[in-house]
């Protein structure tokens, strides 16, 4: 997620909005830009790179005097990483300047309904749309363009904006991204992330949905979007700046699985509309998606896990054959791609070398590539034809969390755009499927609040040798996933098995006390696997259980169960991987492990 710092006060601006902008620099970003408002005009630079080559052409903000001012570091969502398409934005006569963070999910109708009023665009952004917008309405009076704005775009965001004709003024506003403002004895200050501020203030005001902020040099002024000023009380944060940077969560880890109902929001809702699924970043038509008569998944760890439950739900749903292969077997299997396959890989960072090699050589046979990629200007987001993005954000912690499930999501989406498409799921059915998908955010989040039960039960596994993880279908994906999270972090031995085929070997490996987490939440699979509960418990084995909220009586064969809320079967990897993610994490902790930065392990694998 991008970085936003707003002053105004007493100082000189630039300097201390390029020091703000540093402090977020852990964050990620890809381009960087300033706007100050100098006295007679708004001043701007903007940078593709490191904030360094931003503080070099300004000479670390000296050259840009004024007081008032807004940055940004860019992390690419809508259009690559480039000068053009790094904030702020403008409108045309370069007197309004706006940094954003989030999405405008509605800017493409936006962009069309401008254009058509004689606007041009300059970026690939969403933000842009908001600076032309913004100049639309502005009739002298800034604060009534920003509500008619605000009324006008759907979507999240944190905004800083300037107008030249204001220049005692800096705005903000957020609705769904963190957005912060402070103040001290010589300025206000506007940040998407307390650290960007904390030198400066330990007095911050949290916005909160749907307000606007209006900050002059010594004071600031709140209103809720039916502009009314309200009043707002400060807190104290008395985090350290290393905490700061996980907003007080103890790892990154914790923070991104904290980030994933966000993160599945804002994966499916720019993708609903009208009670339809509409993707087009696909560039196919319904007829030709209908044509679609294989799929092959490609990916590595985590992002091959969501391939597997993908498998599960496109071929349920949809009813087309779907093959997952792991990135670095398949590039050397010489795989059969038939006429009518269509080739989806997978990746968070976009450069893991296994799967952009997988990627050629699927080009090289011909063959069209849907890439489910986050980093948007990555590699395989590049080399692919058409690009699906997950909107999870830069991802810190080494172990994947928020980006799997923003990959789960998007699987979802395509995996019903198919069934669609080629009538395999009534409309009835559909419609309870979007439900059910718009209410995994809310149930994702119950599921976080209940992680205090999971810290005291994992803390009891602190010194376990083997863990095993068993479920059948899709929940035999998702153990997959919860196995190797425990594994990655923890150092503890686990395995993942599909529960009927544990009697082929490995159950020789139950002993007493071993634990076992088997997952059930698919009902036409839930007697077998209560058998399969029943068959490790004989071994001395102590269950734990991953089901439904109606399956209760799971009680009599499991010694501990965890429920979770009712959705839809084929969606259910979203819900249940919670509590595996938060066991994994606590096992972790418990045991001292550097949890953010395992050994071994890189963020992105870019070698073979
Ligand atoms: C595990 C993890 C890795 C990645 C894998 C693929 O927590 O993060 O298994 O999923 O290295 O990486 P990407 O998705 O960047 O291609």
């Amino acid at each position: 997620m991008c970085g936003i710092v707003g002053y105004i006060g007493e100082k000189q601006a630039a300097p201390v909005i390029l020091d703000g902008l540093s402090r977020l620099e852990y964050r990620g970003y890809d381009s960087a830009g300033i706007a100050v408002f100098d006295g007679e005009a708004i001043n701007y630079k903007k940078s593709i790179g490191r904030l360094k080559v931003l503080e070099n052409l300004t000479r670390g903000g000296l050259d840009m005097p004024g007081f008032c001012g807004i940055g940004h570091t860019r992390w690419a969502t809508h259009g690559v990483p480039s000068n053009e398409n790094a904030h702020p934005h403008f409108n045309q006569k370069e007197t309004i300047s706006v940094v954003h963070n989030g999405i405008i999910e509605n800017y493409l109708q936006l962009k069309k309904y401008l254009e058509k009023k004689g606007y041009v665009f300059v970026s690939e952004t969403d933000t842009e749309v908001l600076a032309h917008l913004l100049d639309y309405y502005y009739k002298g009076n800034p604060m009534e363009a920003i509500f008619r704005m605000l009324r006008r775009v759907e979507g999240s965001y944190a905004l800083g904006i300037l107008f030249a004709e204001h220049p005692d003024t800096l705005f903000a506003a957020r609705k769904d991204s963190p957005l912060v403002v402070g103040q001290n004895e010589e300025g206000c200050f506007i940040a998407s992330d307390v650290p960007a501020i904390l030198k400066y203030t330990r007095k911050v005001t949290y916005v909160d949905n749907q307000e606007i902020v209006k900050l002059h040099a010594s004071h600031m002024h709140f209103y809720n979007i039916d502009e009314e000023e309200i009043q707002k009380e400060p807190v104290l944060i008395d985090w350290d700046a290393n905490a700061a940077e996980k907003a007080g969560y103890e790892h990154f880890m914790l923070k991104e699985m904290y980030e994933q109902p966000k993160t599945v929001t804002d994966t499916i809702s720019p993708r609903i509309r009208k009670g339809d699924i509409q993707i087009e970043e696909l560039h196919m038509s319904d007829e030709e998606l209908a044509a679609v008569r294989k799929i092959h998944i490609v990916a590595c760890g985590s992002a091959y896990h969501a391939g597997v439950t993908g498998k599960y739900v496109i071929e349920r749903l949809a009813r087309i054959p779907v093959e997952v292969d792991l990135a670095s077997e398949f590039r050397y299997r010489d795989p059969i791609l038939e006429e009518g396959a269509m080739v989806i890989v997978i990746s968070q960072s976009g450069e893991t070398a296994d799967t952009l090699a997988a990627l050629r050589e699927a080009k090289k046979r011909g063959f069209q590539i849907l890439g489910i990629v986050n980093v948007v200007g990555s590699s395989i987001a590049r080399e692919a034809d058409n690009v699906l993005y997950t909107w999870a954000g830069p991802e810190i912690a080494v172990a994947t969390t928020k980006a799997y499930s923003a990959q789960l999501t998007a699987l979802y989406l395509l995996a019903m755009k198919f069934a669609k498409v080629r009538g395999t799921v009534g409309n009835e059915e559909f419609a309870r499927l979007l439900n059910c998908l718009e209410r995994l955010p809310y149930q994702i989040e119950r599921l976080l609040n209940t992680k205090e039960q999971i810290q005291k039960f994992a803390n009891r596994y602190l010194a376990a040798k083997d863990i095993f993880f068993i479920g059948r279908g899709i929940d035999y994906a998702i153990s997959l996933e919860g196995s190797l999270k425990l594994k990655e972090i923890s150092y503890i031995h686990s395995e993942a098995y599909a529960a009927g085929e544990l009697k082929h070997g490995t159950i020789s490996l139950i002993e007493d006390g071993t634990l076992v987490t088997a997952v059930s939440t698919q009902p036409e699979l839930y007697q077998k696997m209560v058998s399969n509960i029943v068959e490790v418990k004989a071994r001395g084995a102590f269950v734990m259980a991953v089901t439904g909220e109606d399956n209760r009586e799971i009680e009599r064969a499991a010694d501990y169960v965890v429920y979770i809320p009712e959705t839809a079967p084929v969606f259910a990897n979203s819900l249940a991987i919670i509590p595996l993610q938060l066991f994994g994490y606590y096992v972790a902790v418990g045991r001292g492990c550097d949890v953010d930065k395992p050994r071994n392990l890189a963020k992105s694998v870019t070698v073979e």
